[in-house]
């Protein structure tokens, strides 16, 4: 059996990496620098505060199939933090810098991955922020911790509440619902990136199990002994249990928003899962567009268009109950999603013979589609070019708008074509 598992001895040379752990390395630092580059939006800011938590940090580096040495993902952030001050000053003309005031800090339950990080921190040259405490080891477990951390980053940043968390667990046990909720109640503007394998955890999971499950995790009735039950699985029972699993995780985490997707499998390994959750809309959608960056390494198993979790995610089995081609974040996935959006759009403003404004409808609509708001906009507007869609001002007056829509603006189809839906 292939271990899924990671070792950092001190003085031993690093494990080897994955591609699992490769992709979600470019997706977090991919996602890092587009979450700086918006939150500093204006040239007159000077300053961000939040505090970042690994809460299963590893020993900081791996080789690749070559021998070469490739960072782990606290050295991943600490590289996105770079990379977008520099992207900041240079795309913003700036002659003050701007201080990305990051608290980073490394939690992990193997003092020997710890040892083995602050090595690889110090031969970095991350000495000094070791020194000062802008970078912080802590050796124990997630759970334990969380309480304390999660109490430092509200201290941090009382207003805004700004965090990251980074939770890379193997399998399902180490991040509890309640850990999650007391995350999404404390800090307003939190977000996890929550990764993990979920065939390993589907695996695991047996009549047997079950009740041990819902006990660490706290996820209670995601699944059914029924669905793990051997002798009486229905067709698709991996599929189903996954879209239960996401069901009860994202509604009863305490986030707003989510993406549902996973790193498409290599051999052996089965589904990583990396859910992002989060309060806010912003966050949501740029990290869908991060998605759509690093398209080749993507899928959702659900639709293109809206629903794709309510019908999709189960419900995607071709007639002999195999699972069809994973959504793929492709250039073919873009345009299926724009005929998809196309075709659902009128029927869903039916619902509304008043009209709808569109930043309620896009909020209304966002979990459920792999879209970002700009893929949802240029549908919308390639309707209202077609005249199936139309739009008005808040006073009512309608208008003719060819490239941005406000949230303000009012979505209505023509009066015969709403008829038409009734
Ligand atoms: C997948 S590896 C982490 C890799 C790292 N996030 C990266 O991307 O480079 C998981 C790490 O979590 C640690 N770990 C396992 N269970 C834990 C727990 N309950 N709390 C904290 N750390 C844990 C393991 O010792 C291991 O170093």
């Amino acid at each position: 059996m292939i271990s899924n598992h990671y070792d950092w001895e001190p003085g031993s040379p690093a494990p080897v990496i994955r591609r699992h752990s490769e992709v979600k390395h470019a997706i977090l630092r991919s996602y890092l620098v587009d979450y700086f580059l918006t939150l500093v939006a204006s040239p007159a800011q000077d300053r961000i505060r939040l505090t970042i938590v690994d809460g299963f940090c590893g020993g900081g580096c791996y080789q690749n199939s070559s021998g070469k040495k490739v960072p782990g993902s606290p050295i991943v952030i600490l590289e996105a933090m770079r990379e977008a001050q520099v992207r900041i000053m240079d795309l913003q003309q700036r002659r003050k810098n701007i201080d990305i005031d990051v608290e980073l800090i490394c939690i992990d339950e193997s003092a020997a991955a710890i040892e083995y990080l602050r090595y690889e921190l110090e031969a970095m040259g991350y000495g000094n922020e070791l020194k000062a405490g802008r970078i912080r080891t802590i050796t124990g477990t997630f759970k334990d911790l969380a309480p304390t951390v999660i109490a430092r980053a509200k201290d941090r940043s009382r207003r805004s509440g700004r965090a990251i968390f980074v939770l890379d667990q193997y399998g399902y046990k180490a991040v509890p619902r309640s850990v999650l909720a007391s995350i999404f109640d404390t800090l307003h503007h939190a977000e996890v990136i929550l990764t993990f394998n979920v065939d390993s955890l589907i695996n695991y999971l047996s009549p047997g199990t079950l009740a041990a499950f819902e006990r660490t995790t706290g996820f209670t009735g995601a699944v059914s002994a029924a669905d793990l039950d051997r002798s009486i699985r229905s067709p698709g029972w991996r599929v189903h249990i996954q879209s239960s699993l996401y069901a009860n995780i994202t509604t009863t985490s305490g986030a707003s928003f989510f993406t549902p997707f996973f790193i498409r499998p290599e051999r052996g390994h089965g589904d990583f899962w990396l859910l992002h959750l989060s309060r806010h809309w912003k966050a949501r959608d740029v990290m869908a567009t991060a998605h759509w960056r690093h398209h080749n390494h993507f899928g959702h198993y659900g639709l293109p268009g809206f629903g794709m979790l309510h019908t999709g995610y189960a419900a995607k089995l071709n007639p002999e109950n195999s699972l069809q081609a994973a959504f793929e974040f492709d250039d073919l996935a873009k345009l299926a999603s724009n005929n998809a959006m196309l075709s659902q759009i009128p029927s869903m403003l039916a619902k509304y013979p008043d009209g709808i404004p569109f930043g309620a409808f896009f909020l209304e609509n966002i979990n459920t589609t792999p879209a970002t708001r700009k893929m949802v906009q240029d549908s919308i507007l390639e309707l209202v070019r077609g005249k199936e869609v139309h739009v008005f001002g808040e006073t009512g007056q309608k208008l003719n708008v060819r490239t941005d829509l406000r949230d303000a603006h009012i979505l209505r189809l023509p009066s015969q074509k709403s008829f038409q839906f009734i």
